[in-house]
Parts: structure tokens; C-alpha cells; sequence
């Protein structure tokens, strides 16, 4: 597989299954280079989300390897199983609880963050006040806070309505295009395809096709 020693995520020949007939991943293999916004594709129960826990280390593989540039940040389907405090600000300071800085620097660390999802202006509003696609933002401050690396995003817009589905997934794009980061986005949602570099279609357990957003969507369309 080329450029896997440069990559910020390289998954090589992993299997993973969860029950001892029913393997999820076969050998799958994929590389994502530093930069790059990618998406993953595939089926209802192909695998994205066991193959983006392996990712995160929630999950170990049986067998292959995994290496993916650190820190992590993950980002759930549903981001009240994710957002833990009770407002805007304390959940981006919470998750730099374990960095020991001082109050000034969680404080800049937690506005530059908000700022970097334009959220500034909520910073004190309850989370329960917010929309789904605000929810998700906030999840997106808390990784930018914790000056991660890589974004891991599991259908990120699935409980959102179509304009602010688009604009999450514009936005996303732009910070890792402005903050060199590397984000691995799982989408069901074709329409989104178009603003990713390339994308990878999970398919009985590997990786069946990859390239950019209309090749692979033209293998969606006639692979089948
Ligand atoms: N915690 C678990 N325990 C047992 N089996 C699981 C568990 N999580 C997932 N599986 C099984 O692993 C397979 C892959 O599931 P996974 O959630 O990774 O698929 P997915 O591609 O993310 O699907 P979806 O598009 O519906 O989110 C499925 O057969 C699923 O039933
Ligand atoms: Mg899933």
C-alpha cells in the first residue's frame, strides 16, 4: 500500500469480529494522509463504526495494524451521548481537566476553540439550549481545545436537517484545510461526498474502492 509511513492514519490488514462467526473486519486496509478530509462509506453494518473505534483505541484489532497520529478527537452520531457539562464553556474546559494548565490558559485554550467553530457568543448558554448541529460544534471545540491531531467523526450529521448538515461538513472542511489537521468523516449522505479529498467504500469487510468523490460515487452507483 503507498505512503503508509507518512500517513496520519494507516490501517493495515486489520480484522476485527466481534462474534466468532461473523467477521466485520477482513484484512481491511486504508491510508489517510496528513491533511487530508476524508470520508468512509459503506452499508448498514459494514463496519465503519467498529473500524473508527479500532481507530480511536475503544477496540483492539485481532490481528493487522493500526497507526493514527495523536491526540484523537472523536465525534459522535449523537452528541448528547458526548457532551457531559452543563454548559457550552465547561464542556470544552472539561476536556482539558487532565492537562493541569491555569484557569487563564483553559480559558483562552476553551475561546479559541469556540472561536474556531464560531461559537464564541454561547460560550455561557445552557446545552440543552442548543441546536443538534451547535451540539456538534461544541463536540468539534472540545477536540480543537485538546490540540488534536486527527478528527474522527462517526455520521456526525445524522439528527441534522439538511442546511445545517452541509454547513457542519463545510466547516469541518475548512478547519482542517486552515489547521492542518486529518479528520476521517463516516457518511451514509452522498451529498457530502463532494467535500472530501478522497473516499473509501467499505464492503464485506475491506476496502472495495477509494479515489476521489466521483469515482467512488460512480462505483457506489454501479457496484451493487
Ligand atoms: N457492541 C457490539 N457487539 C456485538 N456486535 C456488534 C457490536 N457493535 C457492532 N456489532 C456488529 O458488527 C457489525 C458492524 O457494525 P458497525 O456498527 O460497525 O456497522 P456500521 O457500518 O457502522 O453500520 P451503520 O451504518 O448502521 O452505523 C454489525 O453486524 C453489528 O451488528
Ligand atoms: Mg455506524
Amino acid at each position: 500500500m503507498a505512503r503508509v509511513s507518512n500517513a496520519a492514519i494507516a490501517v493495515q490488514d486489520v480484522s476485527f469480529q466481534w462474534a466468532a462467526d461473523a467477521p466485520v473486519l477482513q484484512r481491511c486496509s486504508l491510508a489517510v494522509q496528513p491533511g487530508e478530509f476524508c470520508m468512509l462509506l459503506g452499508n448498514n453494518g459494514s463496519g465503519k463504526s467498529t473500524l473508527l473505534k479500532l481507530l480511536g483505541g475503544l477496540l483492539t484489532p485481532q490481528d493487522g495494524v493500526i497507526h493514527i497520529e495523536k491526540p484523537i478527537g472523536y465525534v459522535f452520531q449523537n452528541p448528547d451521548h458526548q457532551l457531559v457539562m452543563p454548559t457550552v464553556g465547561a464542556d470544552v474546559a472539561f476536556g482539558l481537566v487532565s492537562e493541569n494548565l491555569t484557569l487563564p490558559q483553559v480559558r483562552s485554550r476553551v475561546l479559541e476553540a469556540l472561536d474556531a467553530v464560531s461559537l464564541v457568543h454561547l460560550a455561557r448558554r445552557p446545552i440543552y439550549a442548543l441546536s443538534g448541529g451547535q451540539k456538534q460544534r461544541v463536540a468539534i471545540a472540545g477536540a480543537i481545545a485538546r490540540n488534536c491531531r486527527v478528527l474522527l467523526l462517526d455520521e456526525p450529521t445524522a439528527l441534522l436537517d439538511p442546511d445545517s448538515q452541509l454547513e457542519l461538513t463545510a466547516q469541518v472542511r475548512s478547519l482542517v484545510k486552515q489547521r492542518n489537521l486529518t479528520a476521517l468523516w463516516v457518511t451514509h449522505r452522498l451529498v457530502e461526498l463532494e467535500y472530501c479529498d478522497r473516499a473509501f467504500l467499505l464492503r464485506n469487510g475491506t476496502v472495495v474502492a477509494q479515489g476521489n468523490p466521483d469515482s467512488v460515487r460512480r462505483q457506489l452507483e454501479h457496484g451493487e
